[in-house]
């Protein structure tokens, strides 16, 4: 099947997806450190736009001047041969022991200052590169035990560190857009802002909510047992959609961060079919960068790290492909008007009614019949029956 990717599919990669080693709890590592240049080219024979990075996947933490200086400047470079692209940029607040409370959100006052520091550091970095994006998945800002987390104050000092990053980057003329990546749990035992809901009811209380949206997490939304792709319409419903993360997951466990699609395929279907097909007649809903944050598993050597980078691509845009085709298919057409899918985009009021109007309107009540009404059968079943046939290829 021809499954070409371009770089007007925008699809771009973690540095630390590839570049995973496979240590887990449990077990050593399986395959040997990733040099980031090798990383940009690979990515970019793949089909990838787009590479993302924590300021430490790229300049190991703790380095010195000059050796950073070097390494940005050999990433520049490969950058440069293959035309790859640094859309989103994000800060690791997570891995070194200083973290273990929290970054923005530590007990230890000193923690969230350098925190800061390190995040306006990557923002530096990230707009030298073109990044239009950061990302923040506050991992470790959470906690095991309620009576050590004042949260209310957790939440006070997110905000305080958010706005002043915000504004940091509109005093630089930097022109970020910040995007929070919600988490329920794992490292921390719970996380704060562990939903998408949470985390834009959040940034609506911030200095610049305009400045700020989310960056959700197909697993990371499953761990919590929600759906997926109906939270991505809700964000898209609040123009918070800034960034996504594309995996796979079973359901509610551990964060598995498979390959796209090699979870709950229907809901990646419903979820491709959104972004690509559910803007204004039929154009894409989204249009920033499709972002796979997945962990190449840790039984696969290097040739299978590259295999899984091309599954992911190649799920999404066959995932593409069977959506067009469900859209297109004219039995499919007379079974969402028999479903009418297309009648709730009918204001329920006319123009100008009001509720006097609604009140004097004796057909919507004292004349209405209930019982008729409920008769009917919406056909929902053939429809979503349609839908698996497309992806099955079975029509
Ligand atoms: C995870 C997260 C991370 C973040 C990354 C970006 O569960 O480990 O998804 O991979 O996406 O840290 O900040
Ligand atoms: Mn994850
Ligand atoms: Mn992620």
């Amino acid at each position: 099947m021809p499954v070409q990717p371009t770089r007007e599919d925008k699809f771009s990669f973690g540095l630390w997806t590839v570049g995973w080693q496979a240590r887990d709890p449990f077990g050593d590592a399986t395959r040997a450190p990733l040099d980031p240049v090798e990383a940009v080219h690979k990515l970019a024979e793949v089909g990838a736009y787009g590479l993302t990075f924590h300021d430490d996947d790229l300049v190991p933490f703790g380095s010195d001047a000059h050796t950073r200086d070097g390494i940005i400047a050999n990433f520049k470079k490969a950058l440069d041969e293959t035309g790859l692209i640094v859309p989103m940029v994000t800060t690791n607040l997570f891995t070194h022991p200083v973290f273990k409370d929290g970054g923005f959100t530590s007990n230890d006052r000193s923690v969230r200052r350098y925190s800061l520091r390190k995040v306006m550091r990557q923002m530096d970095l990230g707009a030298e590169l073109g990044a239009k994006t950061l990302v923040l998945w506050g991992g470790r800002e959470g906690a095991e035990y309620d009576v050590a987390k004042d949260i209310r104050a957790a939440l006070d000092r997110y905000a305080e560190g958010l706005n002043l990053l915000a504004q940091y980057s509109e005093d630089r003329g930097y022109g970020l857009r910040f995007a929070i990546e919600p988490k329920p749990n794992e490292p921390r035992g719970d996380i704060l802002l562990p939903t998408a809901g949470h985390a834009i009811a959040f940034v609506n209380d911030l200095e610049r909510p305009e400045l700020f949206g989310i960056n959700p997490e197909v697993g990371h939304e499953q761990m919590s047992n929600l759906n997926f792709a109906q939270g991505i319409a809700q964000a898209l419903w609040h123009k918070k959609l800034f960034h996504i993360d594309l995996n796979g997951q079973h359901g509610p466990k551990f964060d598995q961060d498979l390959v796209f699609g090699h979870g709950d395929l229907l809901n990646a279907f419903a979820l491709v079919d959104l972004l690509e097909f559910g803007g204004p007649n039929g154009a894409p809903a989204y249009d920033g960068p499709r972002h796979f944050d997945y962990k190449p598993s840790r039984t696969e050597n290097y040739d299978g790290v590259w295999e899984s980078a091309r599954a992911n691509i190649r799920m999404y845009l066959l995932l593409k492909e069977r959506a067009a085709a469900f859209r297109a298919d004219p039995a499919v057409q007379e079974a969402l008007a028999a479903s009418g899918v297309a009648e709730l985009n009918t204001p329920t009021l006319n123009a100008g009614e009001t509720y006097q109007d609604l009140l004097a309107d004796r057909s919507a009540f004292e004349d209405f019949n209930p019982d008729a009404a409920g008769e009917r059968g919406y056909g929902f079943v053939k429809l979503h029956q349609l839908a698996i046939d497309h992806v099955l290829k079975a029509n």
